[in-house]
């Protein structure tokens, strides 16, 4: 291990201090330039932190376990590599990509190799579904890798090729647009008419639109920014949830590059709504590559007067936007999580009420809105409520945009109005076959050919926008049991239920696997997941049987089958 200089150490702390601010929410972006530096984060850099922070070190190591991509054990190789392990990136191949890893490297997941080179990781969903199996390598992503481009991508580190230049972003597949995709709107066009509207206005012209959250839950937006804007507060806050963690869910990648200034104009939009002057976008770790081309734009923005004082000669508004980077954490999703990660602490969620409209961001009014929420809202300000009620259902207004993976053969990135059958999806991206369909990710469930008539909107089937198809092959349980896995991984570990119950559950797929498990082991199973979902704090540990359980209702046959007959 490379001696470590106390004092070096704490100059590099008060560097990193003038660059992300002084406070305890500046704590993560510190840790993670720090790991940058050491390639971990070692026991003196973490006391550093604490004593010029001002908060006790076990703290500051409580915040570095939590983010799985904090590292405190030992240092890692010079190239992270790290396979997506979740279901779609599974059914496309992982595991011949893995055994190549494994054999090419000589070490097995979760080591480093002796020359510090490699360290070898699963990771969870990358957002490159419809492009599986996905890998991560440091900040770079790469699609379609199977066995031979496995010792490819070997080969070309061990000859240094990530200094070379290479595409910062990786090309989105929109496979069919619509009234948002395709949307004919100038830049800035939004944000203009905006700001020539009064703030009541905007919000009572988000609420006819009917625009509820796109993050799956459905909240209505203009009921947010109405609480936010009339709610006390000297500061107030603007936050964009771009830590899309869902599996299956790939959209924003395309949205954060596609409709950047979109999403900037419905932020700025929001701000000015509710009386905000800070905002920031808290972009999940996987989307790092992504960050330097946000910056940009943010600093054309700021050189345009789009962001910063006197936004476009706006004597009453001003308004800037911060990037921060998440570390891995699925629960940060939940927007009370989310707030707590920005605050530099560990992204457990908040008990509600309060809700963030009245208590987010260090305890003052914020609206977290995802980066579709975001778009809609901005192009409902340019084209008006009535454009965006022209779609949808009369409880769904609009289009929603999806995630389209699996064993069909158009992945990608589709949208549609809200109302469409299954079945008219699965005939849009070539899945007629499917067996199943896992609508809404992980945390949605899993149907069967007899719900295919079944509707996508807010009132039938919801979703934030992942759509996993299943053909005919399938083994159901390994759909299961992949997403309990995910589930036990990402538990944020606060609540008993969810976090003992979930790997309860896994036991019992695994006896399942084994033929072991019992009709009545099984029906105690049910009965747990029930518990699960009714007794756990927050949406996470809520909706984490909902895969195990329907698949259990919908595919009862072939789970019996593994049953003993003797039962
Ligand atoms: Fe692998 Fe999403 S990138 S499942």
């Amino acid at each position: 291990m490379q001696v470590i200089e106390r004092e070096k150490i704490i100059g590099q702390i008060e560097d990193l201090k003038k660059k992300h601010g002084i406070d305890r929410s500046a704590l993560l972006p510190i840790l993670q330039d720090l790991q940058k530096i050491y390639g971990f984060l070692p026991n003196i850099v973490m006391q550093e932190v604490a004593h010029s922070i001002g908060i006790h070190p076990v703290e500051v190591e409580g915040v570095a376990s939590f983010y799985s991509f904090f590292r405190t054990k030992e240092k890692q190789g010079k190239y992270v590599i790290r396979l997506c392990q979740t279901i779609s990136c599974d059914l496309a191949g992982k595991q011949n990509v893995a055994r190549q890893f494994e054999n090419e490297l000589g070490i097995k997941f979760g080591e480093t190799t002796r020359d510090g080179m490699f360290t070898l990781e699963y990771t969870n969903c990358l957002g490159m579904c419809d492009q599986g199996p996905a890998v991560m390598i440091n900040d770079r992503l790469f699609a379609r890798v199977d066995a031979e481009r496995a010792s490819q991508i070997i080969a070309d580190c061990r000859r240094d090729f990530l200094k070379s230049d290479f595409p910062e972003v990786v090309p989105s597949d929109i496979k069919k647009a619509g009234p948002i995709l395709d949307n004919g709107i100038k830049p800035v066009e939004s944000l203009k008419k905006a700001l020539k509207m009064s703030r009541s206005d905007i919000i009572a012209t988000i609420r006819e639109s009917g625009l509820k959250g796109r993050g799956g839950a459905g909240f209505p937006t203009a009921i947010k920014w109405q609480l936010a804007g009339a709610a006390k507060g000297a500061k107030k806050y603007v936050v964009c949830n771009a830590d899309e963690g869902e599996p299956g869910t790939f959209k924003d990648r395309m949205l954060l590059y596609e409709k950047t200034d979109l999403l900037l104009d419905g932020m700025t939009i929001g701000a000015y709504a509710i009386g905000a002057k800070k905002g920031f976008i808290y972009l999940r770790g996987e989307y790092l590559y992504m960050r330097k081309y946000l910056e940009k734009s943010l600093s054309k923005r700021r050189s345009q007067n789009l962001l910063g004082e006197k936004i476009l000669g706006n004597k009453d508004f001003s308004f800037d936007i911060e990037i921060r980077m998440g570390s891995g954490a699925y629960v940060c999703g939940e927007e009370t999580a989310l707030i707590e990660s920005l605050e530099g602490y560990r992204g457990e969620p908040r008990n509600r009420p309060p809700f963030p409209v009245d208590t987010g961001f260090q305890g003052n009014p914020t609206i977290v809105n995802n980066v579709e929420t975001f778009i809609d809202a901005a192009l409902i300000i340019s084209k008006g409520a009535v454009w965006f009620n022209e779609y949808g259902t009369e409880k769904s207004k609009g289009t929603k945009i999806f995630s389209i993976s699996g064993d069909c053969r158009q992945p990608g990135i589709y949208e549609f109005p809200f109302g469409l059958t299954v079945t008219e999806l699965l005939q849009e991206v070539g899945g007629e076959d499917a067996k199943a369909v896992q609508i809404g990710g992980a945390s949605g469930h899993c149907i069967a050919v007899k719900d295919f008539h079944r509707t996508i909107a807010y009132e039938d089937l919801g979703s934030g926008g992942s759509i996993i198809i299943f053909g005919p092959e399938t083994d159901m349980l390994q759909v299961a049991k992949n997403f309990l896995e995910f589930f036990v991984e990402e538990s944020c570990g606060q609540c008993t239920p969810c976090r003992d119950g979930n790997p309860k559950l896994l036991e019992g797929i695994e006896l399942l696997e084994k033929g072991r498990c019992s009709v009545t082991y099984l029906n105690e199973l049910k009965k747990l997941g029930e518990t699960i979902q009714i007794a756990s704090k927050c949406g996470l540990g809520q909706s984490s049987p909902n895969a195990f359980l329907s698949i259990i209702d919908n595919f009862k046959s072939e789970i019996l089958g593994r049953v003993p007959e003797a039962d």
